[in-house]
Order: structure tokens, then sequence, then C-alpha cells
């Protein structure tokens, strides 16, 4: 009987620690834009695993590429009093109001990856992102210098509106400014996807009877330039070889298109993101409340050179 007690004893008390524990894990919101390429499903899975690792109970809402789902999911966070939110926002605008209803329900609110483009900054904490113009003029810098500053190119355009097509463009366009024979020629969205990026090129193709005189493919991302890849391809035309080809991500396909020679240059996006925001939020969570207003992870560029 003695010995009965004493082992409901400890089942109660581990009962009880479980209980505290679970009860005190901190609880964040997470909106992501979707899965529109390789890039955003390896942010998602780092977010996830990062979180288990945290003990972080992390709602996970996938916005399928549309903003008004996202405003939907924050909205749902607020209800549920999570502790923090998280959002990769879609594109840079429409996000003061819910931003507002966040801050009255005091709930602090921090930005991974993408911007947003709000007057009262003080409505999010921080944003924990690559620098995009950085990246930008980094893919014009190598461009600049591989063609001896004389390319005419052609633009594959991310999202229309989202803070990496608004910043990589401005980027690119502020370096290759500097050299009077660089020019866009044509620019378009695909949408950060690989058919967005096919059909893009696809219609260049036509335009250009083949891309006549043109020098390079710049695309705002690697899902796109994998795309475009393939409709030069099916064109008969030789990317990498005939047209120089530079985008960014550096996602595990497009370092087979660089080993193959298919692809020049890819500027790399960090997708373990996880490991730089949850220290912040944590600790935001626990007092430290001064932050910058942009906490930055560092970009790099690799070649076909690099990775042979
Ligand atoms: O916001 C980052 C960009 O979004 C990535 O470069 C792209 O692959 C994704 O769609």
């Amino acid at each position: 009987m003695r010995s009965r007690n004493w082992l409901s004893g400890i089942v109660l008390g581990a009962g009880m620690v479980f209980a505290a524990s679970a009860a005190s894990a901190v609880t964040i919101g997470f909106s992501q834009v979707g899965d529109e390429g390789d890039w955003r499903p390896a942010f998602s899975k780092d977010m996830q695993d990062e979180a288990k690792k945290e003990g972080i109970d992390l709602k996970f809402a996938d916005a399928q590429g549309k903003e008004e789902n996202q405003l939907k999911a924050v909205r749902a966070f607020i209800a549920q009093r999570v502790d923090a939110i998280i959002i990769a926002p879609v594109v840079v605008t429409g996000w003061d109001q819910v931003l507002k209803e966040a801050k009255a329900a005091n709930i602090p609110v921090f930005l991974a990856d993408r911007d947003v483009d709000v007057a009262d900054k003080s409505l999010y904490v921080t944003r924990i992102s690559a620098d995009f113009n950085l990246e930008g003029r980094l893919a014009g810098a190598w461009l600049a210098a591989a063609s001896k500053g004389r390319c005419n190119i052609v633009e594959l355009q991310g999202t229309t509106g989202s803070a990496p097509a608004i910043e990589r463009k401005k980027g690119f366009e502020s370096v290759i400014a500097l050299f009077p024979d660089m020019k866009i020629v044509k620019s378009q969205s695909g949408d950060f996807t690989t058919d967005g990026g096919k059909k893009v090129m696809e219609a260049f193709i036509k335009a250009t009877d083949g891309l006549k005189g043109i020098c390079a493919s710049f695309a705002h991302n690697d899902n796109m330039q994998l795309g475009a890849i393939q409709a030069m391809k099916e064109a008969g035309l030789h990317p990498g070889k005939d047209v120089l080809m530079v985008s960014v991500d550096y996602v595990p396909a497009m370092v087979t298109e660089l080993k193959a020679g298919d692809a020049n240059a890819s500027v790399e996006l960090r997708s373990a993101i996880g490991k730089y925001i949850y220290p912040v939020v944590l600790e935001y969570l626990k007092g430290k409340k001064d932050w910058p207003k942009w906490v930055k992870i560092p970009s790099d560029v690799h070649t076909a050179a690099d990775v042979k």
C-alpha cells in the first residue's frame, strides 16, 4: 500500500511537471506566404524544426500566396491570444489595420523574410531577413564583370508588389546604371514560380526572335530561372553559354544547373531563418524590448566555378 502511494506520488508529480511545462510553452502564430518555389518550403520546414527544438508551440498558417489569407490568419492568431506573431508578408501594402489590431491586443509582431510598407514602424518589433536590395546589387555586379559592362538583359520579376521583387530590381538597376552599355530590354513578372518563369521566357524568346542580341537573363529567384532554362532548351538555345544566367536563392536544383553549366551565378538567400528569429522573439518576451528595426541575415554569391 505504501509503495502504491509512493508510485502514484511520482506519477502525479510527473503529470504536474508536464502540465506546467505544456502550459508555459510559448505559442507563436506564423503566417507564411505559401510554397511557390523550392526556397519557401525549405524555409517553412526550418521554422517548424527550429520551433520544435526551442519547445515553441508553433501555429503555422500557409496563405497560398494570398494576402487576404494572411490577414485572416493574423486575426485568428489574435483571437487565440498567441504570445507573438511572425509574418512573412506576400506583398508590402495593406498591413496597417491588422497590425494595429495586434498592437491593441498587446501581441508583438515580427517580420520574417519579406517587408511591409507601413507608416508607423512601431506596429512591428523588428524584421529578420536578408537584404534584397544587396542581392540585386550582387547579381548586377556579377553580371557587369562577366559581360564587361556590355549587356542587353531580360528580367524575370518576382511577385508584383512583394519586397524581394521591388528591392532586387532596384538594387540590380542601381548597379547596371553605372554601365552605359548595360540595359534591361524586357521585363515581366513570373510570380516566383517555375511555370511562371517558363511562360515569361517563352514570350521573351518569341518577342526577340530567339533571344537575338540578348546577353543575359536576370531572374528574381531560381525557380523562375529554372523555368527559363527549360524554355530556352526547348527552343534549341543554350542557357549558361549563349546567354548568361544569374538569379537569387541558390536552391539545390540551381546548384545542379550551375554544375551542368546551364546557369552561371546565383545569390544565396538562406532559408534557415528560425535560428535567427526565435531567439529574438523569445528574448523579447522575456523583456529585452530594444531591437534594431532590421536584423540582417548575410548574403553570398555562388558561381559555376565555385560549385565545381
Ligand atoms: O521572399 C523571398 C523570395 O520568395 C525567394 O527568393 C523566392 O524564392 C520566394 O518566392
